[in-house]
C-alpha cells in the first residue's frame, strides 16, 4: 500500500497567524501544507495568491501544496516557483487542452506538477494527464468554500483514476482527495486508491490537532 500523506488545508486557519499555523501543522504530523489559491474569478472567493507561499515559506520545511482555483494559472506559475512552491495544482476546467503543457512548465519550474477536476467533470478527463503528472486531485466538494460534504460519488472516481494509473504503469501515483474528509469517512477515500489526504475543517476544528493528523492517515497505517 503506498504510504498516505495528510495535507491540511490553511484555507480553514487564522489568515493573521499563518507562520505560526504551518509551524505548528508541521509538529503535529502534517506531510505537506495545502494552500488554496482562489480569485474571485474562476470561484467566487478571494483567498491568497503567491505573497503569502513567500511570506510562510521560512516557517516549515514541508512541501508546500499549491492549489490554484485561478483563471489562466499559467500566467502565475512563475511567481509561485519564486516564492518556494513545491507543487502546483492546476484546473482541467481552466486549462483545458493546455493542461499537459501547463504541467510541463510547472516542472520546468523545478516543481511537481498536478492537476485537478472538480465534481461536475468526468474522471477520464484527466486521463491525457497521467503520463506527465506528479500527482493528480480530485476534488470531493465544489470548489470555494471549506467545511461542505464530501460528495460519496467521488469514491467511484477514485477507484476509477487508481485503476487508469496502474494500467497504465503508474501504479504509485499520487492521487489527491480534496473536501469534507474526516475521521469517519478518510478510511472509505484511501481503500479506494488515494494517498494524498487534503482536510481543513477537520484538522482546525480539532481539540488535538497531533491525533487527528495522525488519524487522517488511515487506521490500516
Ligand atoms: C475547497 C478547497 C479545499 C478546502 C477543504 O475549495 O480546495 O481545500 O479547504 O476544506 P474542508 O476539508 O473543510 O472541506
Ligand atoms: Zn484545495
Amino acid at each position: 500500500m503506498l504510504k498516505v500523506k495528510v495535507a491540511p488545508s490553511i484555507l480553514a486557519g487564522d489568515f493573521a497567524r499563518m507562520g505560526e499555523t504551518v509551524r505548528k501543522l508541521e509538529q503535529c504530523g502534517a506531510d505537506y501544507i495545502h494552500c488554496d489559491v482562489m480569485d474571485g474569478n474562476f470561484v467566487p472567493t478571494i483567498t491568497f495568491g503567491n505573497q503569502m507561499i513567500e511570506h510562510i515559506r521560512p516557517y516549515t520545511s514541508l512541501p508546500l501544496d499549491c492549489h490554484l482555483m485561478v483563471m489562466r494559472p499559467d500566467t502565475r506559475l512563475e511567481g509561485f516557483a519564486r516564492a518556494g512552491a513545491n507543487i502546483v495544482t492546476v484546473h482541467v476546467e481552466e486549462c483545458r487542452s493546455l493542461t499537459v503543457q501547463t504541467l510541463r512548465i510547472i516542472k520546468n519550474y523545478g516543481m511537481k506538477a498536478s492537476a485537478v477536476i472538480n465534481p461536475n467533470t468526468p474522471v477520464e478527463s484527466l486521463y491525457d494527464c497521467v503520463e506527465d503528472a506528479d500527482m493528480l486531485l480530485l476534488m470531493s466538494v465544489h470548489p470555494g468554500w471549506g467545511g461542505q460534504r464530501f460528495l460519496p460519488e467521488t469514491l467511484q472516481k477514485i477507484e476509477k483514476l487508481r485503476a487508469f494509473c496502474i494500467k497504465s504503469g503508474k501504479p504509485d501515483m499520487d492521487i489527491e482527495v480534496d473536501g469534507g474528509i474526516t475521521e469517519e469517512n478518510v478510511d472509505a477515500v484511501i481503500e479506494a486508491g488515494a494517498n494524498v489526504i487534503v482536510a481543513g475543517s477537520t484538522v482546525f476544528r480539532s481539540q488535538d490537532m497531533k491525533w487527528t493528523i495522525s488519524r487522517l492517515h488511515g487506521s490500516a497505517k
